[in-house]
């Protein structure tokens, strides 16, 4: 039987009010406020004004309009965090386009990741060994966020085009791209070293090895000039993929810091994958396939501290959300934002939600409901769907830097990491830097073995 259509609620009809108390509660703490806005109306869908107004979605079922092309289009910016103009170069990520230009651009970087998948592998595991060498021998205390950095800038840029920027370039490059105001204005210009940084990152892509093939593969695909082309790399390298790995790295080390018995189960994972010894550098596809804790206990970090708060799209044409509190009726033109931190904790879709726990994904609902990388967790990127085009890029890096770690190494933290409750932009990475306080060979235990070897 059909539900009534409920009316979305919202707590004021003046606008100024609901902006200045939306915004100031925001502020107070993000769980808080949606927490507390979805107890009052009972639902899990209502208006909200934090800078803009929009529909607010925070579970599963209530998400799926956001990824369907058909009823919502993509503006230029994340909601109200708007990049600047000068510093992606005058142009339009993919990320933010609609229609043909999407489709082309999309199945172009689709087939690039596709393209270079295979040496993912080699260069993340050269990129990592000197960093395990250099932990092993280190004076401790000493900050694994530094090292996380350049390693991350080092493998990607490396990965895809045989580049190396510098990656104090890559962060002075994201700390300066968005705009100081919510507006879509070319007005405020970024400094003149971040914009020499942005020459610097957009010299190295065009001067790599593999810039040439890319570029020809982008106007083959989808019409790009060579400079378009190494300035949609540089977005999708700096901000989509480094800027997002950046915490969940630091997310993922920090929740097996916290569950030491996780670690065990990977590492025993690993002896298990290889019968004469696990070799991190001699890893494979296969191997990983058969790491069920570990494949978890990435999607565990994604889900619990995704990097990316918010999901946007506009209404473009009138629909209904189903959501798990009801149905309610969009119109055309109305803004959806749906909460990924909010989603990941459903629990209709996720038990405990709170707890870390990467044996859930034997469950294909808890599969399907992982959300993070814009999309049901069981479907694929594709050039007419906006999902991430790097999501099994990250699955994988994410994979390789824990197994890198976990398999041969056991460490302390200085502090136990925690997460924040009240700033969301910084939710996706522990609140404390990752001070190794102890980095030292693992007593390996056998899966099913009684011993130690
Ligand atoms: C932890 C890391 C990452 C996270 C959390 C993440 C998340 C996301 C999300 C949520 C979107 C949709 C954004 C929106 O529509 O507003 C997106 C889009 C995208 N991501 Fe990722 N991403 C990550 C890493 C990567 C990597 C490694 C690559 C490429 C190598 C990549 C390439 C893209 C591209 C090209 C899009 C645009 C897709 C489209 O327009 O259809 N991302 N990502």
């Amino acid at each position: 039987m059909a539900q009534p259509i409920r009316e979305i609620p919202s707590s004021h009809h003046f606008a100024l009010l609901e902006l200045v108390d939306d915004t100031l509660e925001f502020k107070q703490g993000w769980k808080k406020f949606f927490d507390s806005r979805h107890a009052k109306y009972n639902s899990t869908v209502f208006r909200t004004r934090i800078a803009i107004p929009a529909i607010t979605i925070l579970d599963v079922r209530g998400f799926q309009p956001l990824f369907d092309e058909t009823l919502v289009k993509k503006h230029y910016g994340f909601g109200p965090a708007i990049p600047r103009h000068d510093m992606v170069g005058n142009i339009v990520p993919t990320v933010f386009e609609n229609d043909e230009r999407h489709t082309s651009q999309k199945a172009f970087v689709l087939e690039l990741i596709h393209r270079e998948t295979s040496r993912l592998i080699p260069v993340l595991t050269a990129t990592l060994q000197p960093y395990l060498q250099k932990w092993a021998t280190a004076q401790a205390p000493f900050d694994w966020g530094a090292d996380a950095d350049a390693i991350l800038s080092n493998t990607l840029f490396d990965w895809l085009l045989g580049a190396h920027p510098a990656a104090s370039d890559v962060a002075l490059w994201i700390a300066n791209v968005l705009s100081p105001v919510p507006w879509d204005l070319p007005v405020f210009h970024a400094s003149e070293a971040a914009l020499a940084a942005r020459d610097r990152i957009l010299h190295a892509i065009q001067a790599a090895p593999k810039f040439q093939a890319a570029a020809s593969l982008a106007f083959e695909m989808a019409g790009l000039g060579k400079d378009e082309t190494a300035k949609q790399i540089l977005f999708y390298l700096c901000f989509n993929a480094w800027a997002g790995l950046q915490g969940a790295w630091l997310s993922l080390m920090g929740e097996l810091s916290l569950n030491p018995d996780v670690q065990a189960r990977i590492a025993a994972e690993a002896q298990s994958s290889a019968p004469n010894g696990f070799d991190f550098s001699a890893v494979s596809f296969a191997d990983i396939a058969r790491m069920p804790t570990l494949r978890g206990a990435v999607s565990e970090a994604m889900r619990l501290h995704g990097p990316v708060p918010f999901a946007y799209g506009e209404a473009i044409q009138d629909f209904v959300i189903h959501s798990t509190t009801g149905d309610y009726a969009v119109r055309q033109g109305e803004m959806l934002m749906g909460v990924f931190l909010m989603a990941g904790r459903d629990p209709y879709v996720f038990s405990e939600p709170d707890r870390f726990d990467p044996g859930r994904y034997s469950d294909p609902t808890a599969v399907q409901g992982l959300l993070w990388a814009n999309g049901p967790g069981d479907a694929a990127p594709a050039p007419t769907n906006k999902m991430c085009a790097g999501r099994d890029v990250v699955n994988l890096i994410l994979q390789l830097l824990a197994l890198g770690v976990v398999s041969n190494w056991e460490w302390k933290l200085q502090e136990k990491p925690t997460w924040s409750d009240v700033k969301m932009i910084q939710a996706n990475a522990p609140e404390q830097k990752l001070v190794v306080t102890s980095f030292r060979h693992r007593t390996i235990v056998r899966a099913g073995a009684g011993g130690a070897s």
